[in-house]
């Protein structure tokens, strides 16, 4: 590893994201040297607060990590605090001369790290200040990290767009989703690209269908406001479920370069198909969870959280089928789901394959044996396993099904980095694999509009599931239409 010199300024400073994730972040990047001497970071936000203040907070971020006091002191030095209110020209003035000053004293070269993690209202104002003010710097690199969400559809997304491309290029721009950089979300092309017999067998020949389910056991906790104008849709689908799609249905790159993967996203993407309102009908499901319990817990519904509307129609519940008009995927389903307030926080993918043509093993030939499943645990769990048919021991001719289980070690999991740690690596790297493209966000946002349209115009039909439970009957109805029913993994 060489050490990196840069700048970081983050705008969104004191912000909940920055302290969970960005800071801790920062400091194991640190521990393993790859910013070590060279490089400073600039904490802005509203609120007036020191540089002393700031550097407390900082240690606080990562108490959790600290192998020596010393280090941790020497680490919260190179931060610096400076109020801003991102309307005010005057501030990007004053951010500027402190950058330069930072920039002197620590020998950077010019490289600058933008990361917006606040509200996306102010991305088209900062990106424009920066540029206006003369924040983007002639020598070194000039990248910006965005969290999410892009837009709320695709027309305020291409207008946000297109503020930000007067500024910086799409080179330039690394938008965040956070799963591209969750270790089993970018083992699914090792998966596939090294393993002759899951790549040869990847297409509708053998696969049956593919089942997607981001589970989660909260509620929406205290961001009922964000939650309520946003819903699941938008929230998961929209990104999550859409980018691990991609990466599921995507042809083989020609390298595993950014620009050639980000290329068959892209084309995946594009060929996913926009369901007309009749369509989105049949294939989308959505709910909202009512009262209900877990562990023996009483959960609340979600028309009681905080910051929701009494009568808000707003979905934590969808499953939808997905098509794919490809010559590798034409017929195969991809069924999606994800909510709040089921029965576990868990993420996995199941490909189901299709059965053998005949069943030797029973009177009835015609019987079907269970489905040879391939699961990519993504969280907790991280592994992979296979679902096979034996022969059961014994005098019998009977078969038992069983499953060839690799699990990632307690070990593993606590020594592998973590996602916002390797995704501000490979910035740093300049590296845009394990972030999406404009070309994606507006593909997905697409595919999104056109349910959310069907949605919004339908006030009546929003079904409820008991909280803890894993959702709404009609979301068993969608795959049971076609002869299926949702694989969980335990
Ligand atoms: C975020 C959503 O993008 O992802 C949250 O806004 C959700 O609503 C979260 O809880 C899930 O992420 P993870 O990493 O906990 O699965």
């Amino acid at each position: 590893t060489t050490e990196q010199n840069v700048l970081f300024t983050i705008f969104g400073g004191t912000g909940d994201l920055a302290k969970r994730k960005l800071y801790p972040s920062l400091y194991r990047l640190y521990k393993k040297g790859i910013i070590k001497e060279q490089f400073a970071v600039i904490g802005t936000a509203r609120r007036e607060w020191t540089d002393d203040h700031y550097r407390e907070i900082i240690i606080e971020t990562i108490k959790d990590l600290i192998v020596s006091e010393e280090d941790a002191i020497e680490f919260a030095s190179h931060f610096y605090y400076q109020s801003h209110n991102v309307n005010d020209s005057e501030h990007y003035v004053s951010l500027k001369v402190l950058a330069e000053k930072l920039e002197a004293r620590y020998h950077i070269k010019g490289n600058r790290l933008h990361y917006l993690a606040m509200s996306p209202d102010f991305f088209g104002t900062i990106t424009q200040q920066l540029n206006e003010q003369g924040l983007v710097s002639d020598t070194g690199f000039n990248r910006l990290i965005i969290e999410k969400p892009f837009g709320h559809d695709y027309e305020t997304a291409n207008i946000l767009n297109e503020q930000i491309r007067e500024v910086f290029d799409e080179n330039q721009i690394f938008r965040i989703d956070h799963y591209l950089g969750k270790e089993m979300v970018q083992n699914i092309s090792t998966v596939r690209f090294a393993n002759n017999m899951i790549e040869s067998m990847w297409n509708n020949r053998y696969i049956d269908n593919i089942q997607i389910t981001l589970s989660e056991a909260l509620g929406v906790e205290e961001r009922g406001g964000y939650y309520d104008k946003s819903g699941a849709l938008r929230d998961m689908v929209q990104n999550h479920i859409l980018q691990v799609v991609s990466l599921l249905a995507m042809e083989p790159p020609a390298k595993l370069s950014d620009i050639d993967i980000r290329n068959e996203k892209i084309k995946a993407l594009r060929a996913v198909r926009v369901f007309t309102p009749e369509e989105v009908k049949e294939n989308f499901v959505r709910a909202q969870y009512d009262v209900g319990s877990n562990d023996d817990i009483l959960l609340n519904k979600y028309q009681n959280e905080l910051n929701v509307a009494e009568d808000s129609l707003t979905e934590t519940f969808v499953a939808g089928k997905i098509l794919i008009d490809t010559f590798r995927w034409k017929g195969v389903p991809f069924y999606i789901r994800t909510g709040k307030r089921l029965s576990e926080k868990g993420t996995q993918i199941n490909i189901v394959f299709k059965n053998v043509p005949l069943n030797l093993f029973s009177e009835d030939a015609e019987e079907k044996l269970p489905s040879n499943v391939l699961t990519i645990f993504i969280q907790p769990t991280e592994g992979i396993s296979l679902q096979i048919n034996t022969k059961k021991t014994g005098i019998d001719l009977e078969t038992e099904t069983f499953d060839l289980m690799h699990q990632h070690s307690a070990e593993t999991l606590a020594n592998s980095p973590e996602a916002y740690e390797k995704l501000i690596f490979d910035c740093l790297n300049g590296d845009a694999t394990n972030f999406t493209h404009w070309d994606e966000v507006a593909s997905s946002w697409r595919f999104v509009d056109a349910i959310r349209k069907v949605w919004d115009q339908d006030k009546t039909n929003l079904p409820s599931y008991p909280s803890g439970s894993m959702g709404p009957a009609e979301s068993d109805a969608l795959l049971a239409k076609d002869g299926f029913y949702w694989y969980w993994n335990p």
